[in-house]
């Protein structure tokens, strides 16, 4: 009897460590999804004012318009080029590994992304940018997570609005607070704790952009900040907005935790005030 039960615990065991492969295989393909949509939207885009430019210069033949299409043509060239090489540095880093990154690069980065996508949806996006050590991350991972926060926020606003960027160093915690704030719909107190949940969605399906009605963002937003060692809070008020709190280690942070010595993640102070769900 004894042995068969093992056996059964081994096999059920077994099993959920398939399906927890699975699931972080669903969290990536999701992910790599949104953002080929992202970047294909972008990157249509600027070849749009491309076209449009060149048909503008070849119908005007007199030198002051033709300079000015010349102009709008390299700025969209140089503008594509970044959006490339925003994603093949995703794809370079696609070993993973942490290494000492520069996150405010990284946000702007990310917004660039999102440029045109955000302008659709009429969100204005405030940066609000402090002076902040180098952190300890994953670039592309860390990407990941802002592109998905990013997306929820803006999908919480459908009738458009603000959000509001922020980042700070917490000298406390010797941690980078990244802060992404939204005046959308909130989120209710009793749907708080499930929202990290896998496959916990409100939305009946993708929107017209193709994005978010999986429910796998969140599930892994809170995947890769524990693998980073940080936190991921939310604060949110239903009718006023919500507020995304990522607490991410410093390169010093990060060369301290893996010392047997270090303090124990846990015990960092909580963010006071509001429903507070932690990660
Ligand atoms: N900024 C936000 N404002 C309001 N609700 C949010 C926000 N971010 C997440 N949520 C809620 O959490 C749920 C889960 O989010 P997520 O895991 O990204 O899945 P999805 O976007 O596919 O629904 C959303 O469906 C929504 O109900
Ligand atoms: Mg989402």
């Amino acid at each position: 009897m004894a042995i068969n039960g093992n056996e059964e615990t081994a096999r059920l065991q077994e099993q959920i460590e398939l399906l927890k492969q699975q699931l972080a295989q669903a969290q990536k393909l999701t992910a790599l999804g949104e953002l080929v949509s992202t970047t294909t939207h972008e990157f249509n885009n600027v070849l749009m004012t491309i076209i449009n430019y060149a048909k503008m210069g070849m119908r005007h033949k007199d030198t002051a318009t033709r300079d000015k299409c010349l102009d709008k043509i390299f700025a969209a060239g140089n503008r594509a080029a970044k959006i490339t090489k925003t994603v093949l540095g995703l794809a370079r880093n696609r070993s993973g590994g942490q290494e000492p990154t520069d996150l405010t690069e990284l946000v702007t980065c990310s917004l660039l992304l999102l440029e045109r996508e955000m302008n659709k949806y009429r969100v204005a996006v405030d940066r609000i940018f402090k002076p902040i050590p180098e952190v300890h991350i994953d670039g592309n991972q860390i990407q990941q997570v802002l592109l998905n926060l990013l997306i929820n926020a803006r999908q919480a606003m459908p009738r458009g609005g603000r959000i509001s960027i922020k980042l700070q160093y917490d000298a406390e915690v010797d941690m980078v607070d990244l802060v992404v704030r939204d005046y959308g719909c909130g989120i209710p107190q009793d749907k708080l704790p499930r929202i990290f949940d896998s496959f916990y969605t409100s939305k009946s399906g993708p929107d017209e952009s193709g994005k978010g009605g999986t429910g796998l963002g969140l599930s892994m937003c809170r995947d890769i900040i524990e693998s980073h060692h940080g936190q991921i809070r939310v604060n949110s008020t239903p009718g006023k907005g919500t507020a995304f709190t990522l607490k991410l280690p410093t390169v010093t942070r990060a060369a301290k935790l893996a010392k047997p010595v270090a303090a124990p993640i846990h015990h960092l102070p909580a963010v006071p005030s509001g429903p507070t769900v932690m990660s």
